[in-house]
């Protein structure tokens, strides 16, 4: 990463509005950076908005708006562009499950799913990718999941677009090496944040002794960021998670991936 001064930098954190999300971009105002927090609930950006311009002393600015529709991103980057800035560091963060039998799950919504958790990213990571190309400097976080190792029967679709994430971020990484930009693949286990209320799956995704706290996962994410790590598992379970697929049968991880959904219930 070139030597300029974090004080002018900023960063775009989409999915700030709760979760990991909220937290990556308190730690990325604790590092001096100005923030530009999108998600759709405009009140709970303002919000933290509010809060990270008295506790940190940076600029903010909240930028409300649906990535999961069509041409998403490219509405995105204009706003950004018409409000002056520019993207030091991009955190791809946004994502929401869906969970329930393949053949029954809704497909409009695993459409909305899919643009937000892979399409949105991708264009994103090209747009603001291009503009840190020409900079030579930039860096990008991408929140994929321990998910993106396991295929998981009745998540069959999240799952697969955690892969995709992981995947695509490994690759670019190695593409943007030379231009100055890295890229990071955040990859967590079980984290307590609304995720779980969302896409059909219930309040439980917490299991004793495992689950993590989004700030210790957004802490980790940021601190493999600054130090160019390609792939970030922000706890013992996820590294254990991610070790196991090393070495067992593929039939027992879809097992595996498998034993990580209950009726109703999914936990990572
Ligand atoms: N929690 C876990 O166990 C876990 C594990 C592994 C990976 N992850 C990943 O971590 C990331 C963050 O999730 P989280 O756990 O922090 O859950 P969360 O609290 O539900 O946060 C999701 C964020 O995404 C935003 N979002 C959802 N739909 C959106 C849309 N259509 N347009 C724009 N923004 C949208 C939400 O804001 P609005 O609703 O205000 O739009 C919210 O800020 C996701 O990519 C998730 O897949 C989570």
């Amino acid at each position: 990463m070139a030597e300029t001064d974090t004080q002018s930098r900023t960063a775009l954190v989409t999915g700030a509005s709760s979760g990991i999300g909220w937290e990556l971009a308190d730690v990325a105002a604790g590092d001096g950076y100005d923030v530009v927090l999108t998600a759709r609930r405009e009140e709970r950006l303002r919000e933290l908005a509010d809060k990270l311009e008295k506790k940190h002393g940076v600029r903010t600015t909240v930028i409300s708006q649906d990535l999961a529709v069509q041409n998403a991103a490219e509405t995105l980057f204009e706003s950004v562009q018409d409000e002056g800035l520019e993207i030091h560091t991009l955190v791809n963060n946004a994502g929401i499950p869906n969970y329930g039998d393949f053949l029954e799950t809704d497909r409009e919504a695993e459409q909305g799913m899919m643009q937000l958790n892979t399409v949105t990213l991708t264009e994103l990571t090209k747009l603001f990718g291009r503009e840190m190309s020409t900079r030579g400097d930039g860096a990008i976080l991408n929140t994929a999941s321990l998910a993106a190792l396991y295929p998981i029967p009745k998540k069959a679709v999240y799952a697969a677009t955690k892969s995709y994430v992981l995947s695509f971020s490994r690759a670019v990484a190695h593409e943007l090496e030379d231009e100055g930009i890295t890229v990071t693949a955040l990859c967590p286990g079980v984290v307590e944040t609304e995720y779980a209320d969302r896409g059909n799956v219930d309040d439980s995704n917490t299991m004793d002794g495992i689950t993590n706290d989004p700030r210790t996962v957004a802490k980790a994410g940021w601190d493999g960021l600054q130090n160019g790590e390609r792939i970030v598992f922000p706890s013992t379970f996820a590294t254990y998670g991610a070790q196991a697929v090393r070495i067992l049968p593929r039939k027992m991880i879809t097992k595996l991936g498998e034993s990580t959904v209950e009726e109703g219930q999914s936990w990572i």
